[in-house]
């Protein structure tokens, strides 16, 4: 697997925190030169220290259109593209405020759309992007985000048509411990991830290095397009 990452131009957009943290430190030890991408320079500057080697850093906000434009005008292509960017307000649709509602769809889906629009890949290169197991296993409480991740493996299948032989695939990930959860008390959070642990046919909470795993796999993986990968410790199942 490192072979195929060897010397390669990673860019991993939403790369200073939790998943995509996680796979661009995993990139570089496979001997890509990384680049992560996301809109705060703090964030970037710790997640630089993090990941080591030649790891570079670009400011980068995916609800701008013109900026994500811009950016791909100014960079050579890139030979594998992981866009894990997002934050999305999340809730039962009843209740869940309208303007969050489409915050959250701008915010992953219109993200990756855009990225997808603007970016330069090279040919055999890949465009990997990260879900969520709610697009098949819906919940009460979080509708929106499963209707978002179905929506963006659909976009994943087709654009590995429409930009074929650059392959498009998507991770999609179960419960994962990362920052995503930083807002819930450490008392709720631990009580979530210890009742998943128990749930879960996997008898643990994710980690962000399952779904790095999991997209150096695609990216490395030249016979690997149109797919969805799950990980999410038997979620979908139990
Ligand atoms: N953790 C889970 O349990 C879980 C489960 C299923 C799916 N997922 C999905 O996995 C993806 C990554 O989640 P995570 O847990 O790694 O979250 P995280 O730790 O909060 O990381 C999100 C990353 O995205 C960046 N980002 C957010 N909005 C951005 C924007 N508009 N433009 C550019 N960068 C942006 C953030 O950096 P800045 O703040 O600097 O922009 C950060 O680097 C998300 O799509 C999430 O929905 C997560």
């Amino acid at each position: 697997m490192s072979h195929a990452l060897t010397n390669s131009r990673v860019l991993v957009i939403g790369g200073s925190s939790g998943i995509g943290l996680a796979t661009a430190k995993a990139a570089a030890q496979a001997g890509a030169s990384v680049t992560i991408a996301s809109r705060s320079q703090d964030k970037l500057d710790a997640a630089v220290a993090a990941v080591g080697g030649n790891t570079r850093a670009a400011v980068l906000d995916t609800r701008d259109d013109a900026a994500v434009e811009r950016f791909f005008t100014g960079e050579a292509p890139w030979d594998h593209i992981v866009v894990s960017a997002a934050q999305t307000p999340s809730g039962p649709v009843r209740t869940l405020g309208l303007s969050d509602a489409k915050a959250a769809m701008e915010s992953k889906f219109w993200g990756a759309y855009r990225v997808a629009k603007a970016a330069k890949i090279s040919e055999g290169g890949s465009l990997t992007f990260v879900s969520g197991f709610l697009s098949v296993r819906p919940s009460a409480t979080s509708v929106l985000q499963g209707a978002i991740n179905a929506a963006l493996e659909a976009l994943a299948r087709g654009l590995a048509l429409e930009l074929a032989p650059v392959r498009v695939n998507a991770v999609s990930p179960g419960l994962i411990a990362t920052p995503l959860w930083s807002g819930l008390s450490e008392a709720k959070r631990e009580a979530m991830f210890a009742g998943a642990a128990q749930r879960l046919p996997a008898r643990r909470v994710g980690q962000p290095e399952d779904i790095a795993n999991a997209i150096l796999f695609l990216a490395s993986t030249s016979f690997a397009t149109g797919s969805t990968v799950r990980v999410d410790g038997g979620g979908a199942i139990a």
